[in-house]
């Protein structure tokens, strides 16, 4: 549904993205994470046809992004920006009303299409609110139901959880998890990493205008270098096991029990087999090995150290 094929974007003082080639499915969310500066927003805004790549190209579902496709573009794509302007003298619905006029939807169905974003963004209570008087986070909703107004089939939106207290950030999931239910397809970016945790199909994590890592959290997680917790389990005396730990590439921190290792490991993940083989081979019974499973935050950080 969004595809880019080495899209490269570059800026005066230097390149905002550089040969980005994505593929995301219908359907899925997409988590966009890296911190202030990659590119993330660059990324965006060539995606919706408000920047002119340097290089490459960007379609959405199958249409290329050009200015010439850009009124198509527009049609199937909701865009939320990380700062959008409100207009504080209009009530919820005039605001509203005036972008379903934007959107060229015709005055019978506006007063539907409003309640039905209203009930989407759980926000129908503030219908008559006035603009001026909305918090962040109840703006935040309002902008969501904008970017709805014309039952787009991609929704991309540029940090919706900034600067939102932990009740609105679930709030947020809840009506992300919604839209993906009727079938959207939904980029969103974030440098706030356990806001994306759980609710991304795939993610991506962007540095310096570069993609480091894509896939699903399990993927990725697996691909980097890590910082594990790890516990191993043993039918017999761990004094044979400790020896042949301490001498593995990646392990540190290693304090042994009766029956029971535990240590830290830093080396790459495909490399553990290894290990419990060396195990094995010398008669070390195995009986579980544990470990603490890695959050977005440490993939995160794990990656853009490792190119640091
Ligand atoms: N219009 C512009 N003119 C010049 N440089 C730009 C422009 N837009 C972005 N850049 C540069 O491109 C790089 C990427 O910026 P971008 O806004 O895409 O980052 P971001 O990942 O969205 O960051 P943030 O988390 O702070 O929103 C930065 O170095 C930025 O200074
Ligand atoms: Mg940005």
């Amino acid at each position: 549904m969004i595809r880019t094929e080495n899209l490269t974007r570059d800026f005066g003082g230097g390149r905002g993205l550089h040969g980005l080639s994505m593929h995301i499915p219908k359907g899925k969310i997409f988590g966009y994470i890296g911190p202030n500066g990659a590119g993330k927003t660059t990324t965006i805004k060539l995606l919706c046809s408000l920047y002119r790549p340097t290089a490459g190209r960007a379609f959405i579902n199958g249409i290329e992004v050009t200015p010439a496709n850009a009124g198509k573009i527009k049609a199937i794509v909701g865009y939320m920006p990380d700062n959008f302007g409100v207009y504080d003298q209009m009530s919820v619905w005039e605001y509203l009303d005036f972008f379903c006029a934007a959107y060229h939807i015709p005055v019978r169905q506006r007063e539907s299409r409003i309640r039905s974003v209203l009930e989407l963004t759980r926000s129908q209570q503030m219908i008559d609110y006035q603009v001026a008087s909305l918090s962040k986070g109840m703006t935040q909703r309002i902008g969501m139901a904008k970017t709805l107004l014309h039952d787009p089939e991609v929704l991309i939106l540029d940090e919706p959880a900034s600067g939102l207290d932990p009740f609105a950030r679930i709030e947020m999931r809840k009506t992300i998890l919604r839209l993906r239910d009727l079938g959207k397809t939904i980029m969103l970016s974030s440098h706030i990493l356990p806001e994306l945790a759980g609710i991304c199909d795939l993610i991506g994590i962007l540095e310096k205008g570069r993609m480091l890592a894509f896939g699903t959290v399990d993927e990725v997680s697996k691909k980097v270098k890590e910082n594990l917790k790890l516990t191993l389990i043993l039918d017999s005396d761990s004094a044979p096991a400790k020896a042949i730990c301490e001498n593995f590439p990646g392990v540190q921190q290693l304090t042994a029990t009766a029956n029971e290792l535990h240590f830290l490991f830093t080396g790459v993940r495909n490399s553990l087999p290894d290990l419990l083989n060396n195990l094995i081979r010398k008669d070390v019974r195995i009986m579980e090995m544990k470990e603490e499973h890695a959050d977005l935050e440490q993939v995160f950080l794990s990656v853009t150290h490792q190119n640091s």
